[in-house]
């Protein structure tokens, strides 16, 4: 037990032992601790729209912020981009041509987390889940709970909708089916492909502190009110102090199947490596996806991806088809190719 001190190791047995006089049915059932050796640098890890993220995460984490806060710093990059159509300012919009945005972060010192969802109006997302996270005994508000929620704070309301969304909105609208009142317009229709978009990102800190953060405008032409997997705790994202963090991108109704983050840092948690717990969990996925999502070979057709850290600054990504991410390793911040299940046919 190299780093569990004697009155931590005191205090975990004597938990133990009361438990066990009161007959709790939590401490039988408690997750195992892990103890590991924290990294010498800090460790960001998240999807390839994260580059900048990632890079300015670790450096701000190197000068000693906090990691959920140099996260959240990280993914407002891509917030605040109206060129980046998947998240925050710019995202594409729902088949009622609104932007709503989903994001939830957990900070692993303090083991709190918050939410939002279907939020329209405000730029940084993933800032007011920081706000619910640490101003409310909630963890997840959603619609126009959440707008006003963000208003007190003196959050300014704004036309998320660019231009560019919109006009992609618009062919969207003409091209969506054969039988709709709307003229087609052929020449760039963009059916088929529904644009998914996401930024997740992971941090650990020299003294092994994690925290974890995802942002999204969700899927593009989604039915009002849809909420995909990015604000749900333990889908989107997650975080446990003791063992690493984990989050996804790609097809969140497939994620929330199976809490995808959650079960990562858990395969984390019995001993695999960051990218081997990515795979398993995508395991589960195929496994649990439904027949019309499997093409004839019964591989899915459609992606996932999960990154995940762990508490020694180890990293990794997998999804289901091949795809990159980002990384700062401590030192400088990279593209990399993640672990794969199935080929591009
Ligand atoms: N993973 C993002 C979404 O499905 O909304």
């Amino acid at each position: 037990m190299p780093d569990l001190s004697r009155r931590e190791f005191l205090g975990a047995a004597t938990g133990v032992a009361a438990g066990a006089m009161l007959g709790s049915p939590t401490v039988g059932h408690a997750a195992p601790a892990v103890h590991v050796r924290p990294p010498a640098r800090p460790v960001a890890v998240g999807s390839a729209n994260g580059l900048r993220g990632v890079e300015l995460a670790g450096r701000l984490v190197r000068e000693g912020m906090d990691t959920l806060d140099a996260a959240i710093e990280g993914v407002k990059l891509q917030e605040l981009d109206p060129d980046d159509m998947s998240v925050g300012y710019g995202g594409l919009p729902n088949e009622a041509g609104v932007v709503q945005l989903d994001a939830s972060c957990m900070h692993g010192p303090t083991r709190r987390a918050g939410a939002v969802g279907a939020l329209e109006g405000i730029k940084t997302p993933s800032v007011v889940a920081k706000y619910v996270l640490l101003y409310t005994d909630h963890i997840l508000l959603v619609g126009e709970g959440a707008k006003q929620f963000a208003l007190s704070y003196g959050f300014l309301e704004e036309n998320l909708l660019t231009e560019q969304s919109r006009e992609r909105w618009l062919r969207w609208r003409a091209n969506r089916g054969p039988d709709d009142d709307w003229l087609d317009v052929p020449e760039t229709a963009q059916m088929g492909l529904r644009p998914t978009g996401t930024i997740n990102l992971n941090v650990v800190s020299p003294k092994g502190e994690l925290s974890s953060v995802t942002t999204t405008s969700g899927l593009a032409w989604k039915i009002p009110g849809r909420v995909g997997d990015s604000p749900i705790i333990g889908a989107g994202q997650y975080c446990d102090n003791d063992v690493g963090a984990a989050g996804s991108t790609g097809r969140g109704e497939s994620n929330l199947k199976v809490c995808g983050a959650f079960l990562t840092v858990e395969h984390m948690r019995r001993g695999l490596a960051p990218t081997d717990a990515c795979l398993e969990t995508l395991r589960r996925v195929v496994a649990t996806s439904e027949a019309r999502l499997l093409d004839p070979r019964g591989r899915p057709q459609f992606q996932l991806s999960f990154y995940a850290v762990n508490k020694e600054g180890q990293f990794g990504a997998a999804a289901l088809y091949p795809t990159r991410f980002a990384v700062f390793d401590g030192t400088a911040a990279a593209i990399r190719d993640a672990a794969h299940l199935f080929e591009r046919s």
